[in-house]
């Protein structure tokens, strides 16, 4: 008996510390540099809770104290006062990195000193996750945190499924609690012409609107619904979200696909086709043979005109110009096209291709901006000053990090979210292809087969969200989301990932997402990849 208790009482410790210490983890995602949870007891956040700031970090504290609102069901936000011992305190101070941050927490208060306003942003987020995952408990200790990488993107295509202002604005705030701070905008492209230009109105009067769509895959036999399927945001509306998305420390990259992935402008404007021949909004998927004449001066024109207008609305520095899935076949026929190669003394149209998109590249650079495209950009020749997205896996990032061009890796295999989440495939739906489950983000090392010259020049990674077949934001997120947080990781806390506590860290991240009410795919949490 008197053992049988020794083994009860030795279980019954045993039991208690492991409680104890699980108590004592923080379950964050993306995982911080560095946690020291030596300190006993918690500070508990609640409605009261007052945060003490000064007035350049109004902003980062005031969006915290509304993103809080509904955790507390509360009509108003937490309070922002201008002095006090007590609560949550927030600072700058020039020794933490600029999107870093530090957090020390007694039972008293809470004091977050970012490297910047955006550092104090990101602090604000990791308190966030605390406050909502544990009930309002946040553990004494410190944390020392900083992102591994400066790019941490994500895209969003709005040409082959368009999606509101309200929507776009959804998906920006998954970003922002998920730390990335870009967002890829893909707003043109064969099945639709989505950003209103105002020097060519025809671009979205008949750019934006598609006769139909396509049912399933398209295969045999083909089949469409018959209804008319369009949406474009004005420059206002594009300004506003521009915004938004400032607001939260995320600048949107916008991508106008150029000369490919453009029979939505040519059915606009059929001058800017090597036949000049009505093509309509394109209603199939993949790619198409209707391109941009490069040989004539009406395509530089409209290009450098559409653009003028775009620099105008975005802040960002790099413009995104497409590039990619540009058959050549109009442009063989074409004289205007075989003019401009034998006139530049060009070799074929691969190097037209490249022509085109170096003539861009120096307009955007007159601009005060910089050029990023897709890794086709490499094929015709590419100058050393554009950033290349690495898609069609990552030897194209590899060359171009080697030749030292800054690149962004975003391999299809790995950072496709379109791609279904499950070996099986069920339950989720008709989606493009291809298999990415969680585990697959969260393992893979961007930096893979690469030298340490070519590393320095990996400014960072993106998931991509292709639209075919997401046709409202709810499966936007369920693709999104959990693989954003694995993504999350690769792009915050490349060397701090450990598949021992990622699943424990994700049941607890799930907990996030209810409370957030953001849609998120099942399938890792049942045990199904
Ligand atoms: C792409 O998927 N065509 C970049
Ligand atoms: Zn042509």
């Amino acid at each position: 008996m008197k053992r049988f208790s020794t083994i009860v009482a030795t279980l019954l410790a045993l039991v208690l510390s492991v409680s104890a210490l699980s108590a004592r983890e923080l379950n964050l995602i993306p995982e911080p540099s560095y946690v020291d949870l030596e300190a006993e007891g918690d500070y508990v956040v609640t409605e009261k809770t007052r945060i003490t700031v000064v007035d350049e970090m109004w902003h980062p504290a005031q969006l915290f104290a509304e993103e809080m609102m509904e955790y507390f069901g509360s009509e108003k936000p937490l309070r922002t006062v201008k002095r006090g011992d007590k609560g949550i305190k927030v600072r700058t101070d020039i020794f933490v990195p600029k999107e870093g941050y530090e957090m020390t927490v007694t039972e008293d208060s809470i004091l977050i000193i970012g490297g910047s306003e955006v550092g104090v942003y990101y602090g604000l987020q990791t308190l966030r996750q605390l406050i909502i995952t544990n009930d309002g408990r946040v553990p004494c200790g410190f944390i020392a945190d900083e992102p591994n990488f400066e790019y941490r993107g994500a895209h969003l295509d709005v040409s082959r499924h368009f999606f509101s202002v309200e929507d776009v604005k959804r998906y920006i705030d998954i970003l922002a609690a998920h730390k990335l701070n870009r967002l890829h905008w893909h707003l043109t492209d064969d099945q639709g012409w989505r950003i209103e230009i105002k020097a060519y109105p025809e671009l979205t009067e008949k750019g934006s609107m598609r006769k139909e769509t396509l049912i399933g895959h398209g295969l045999e036999p083909k089949w469409w619904d018959g209804k008319p399927y369009g949406g474009y945001y004005t420059q206002d509306e594009i300004r506003e979200v521009v915004a938004y998305a400032a607001d939260r420390y995320i600048t949107i990259i916008p991508e106008i696909e150029m000369p490919g992935h453009s029979q939505a402008a040519l059915h606009a404007l059929p001058w800017l086709g090597c036949e000049e021949q009505e093509v309509g909004v394109w209603t199939m998927w993949g790619v198409t043979p209707e391109v941009l004449c490069a040989g004539k001066q009406t395509t530089y024109d409209f290009l450098e005109t559409v653009l003028s207008e775009v620099v105008e609305l975005f802040p960002s520095e790099l413009i995104h110009i497409g590039g990619d899935e540009c058959p050549k076949d109009r442009w063989k026929e074409c004289e205007h096209c075989q003019a401009m190669i034998k006139a530049q003394g060009l070799a074929n149209e691969e190097e037209l291709q490249g022509y085109l998109v170096a003539r861009i590249e120096q307009f955007l650079i007159s601009k005060g901006k910089r050029m990023i495209g897709w890794d086709e950009i490499l094929d015709g020749g590419v100058t050393e000053t554009a950033t290349v997205m690495s898609w069609r896996g990552i030897n194209g990032g590899i060359y171009a990090a080697e030749r030292g061009n800054d690149v962004v890796m975003t391999p299809m295999n790995l950072c496709y979210f379109n791609f279904y989440q499950t070996k099986s495939r069920e339950g989720e739906g008709l989606q493009i292809g291809g298999y990415i489950p969680f585990d697959m983000v969260y393992n893979w090392d961007p930096y893979q087969k690469m030298s340490d010259e070519a590393k320095a020049h990996i400014i960072g990674v993106q998931c991509n969200m292709w639209s075919e077949y997401l046709k409202d934001m709810e499966t936007v997120e369920v693709m999104l989301l959990p693989r954003l947080a694995a993504m999350s990781e690769v792009q915050w806390a490349t060397d701090r990932r450990n598949n021992d506590t990622i699943r424990r860290k994700m049941e607890v991240m799930r907990k996030f997402y209810e409370a957030c009410g953001w849609h998120y795919a099942p399938y890792y949490f049942e045990g199904r990849d």
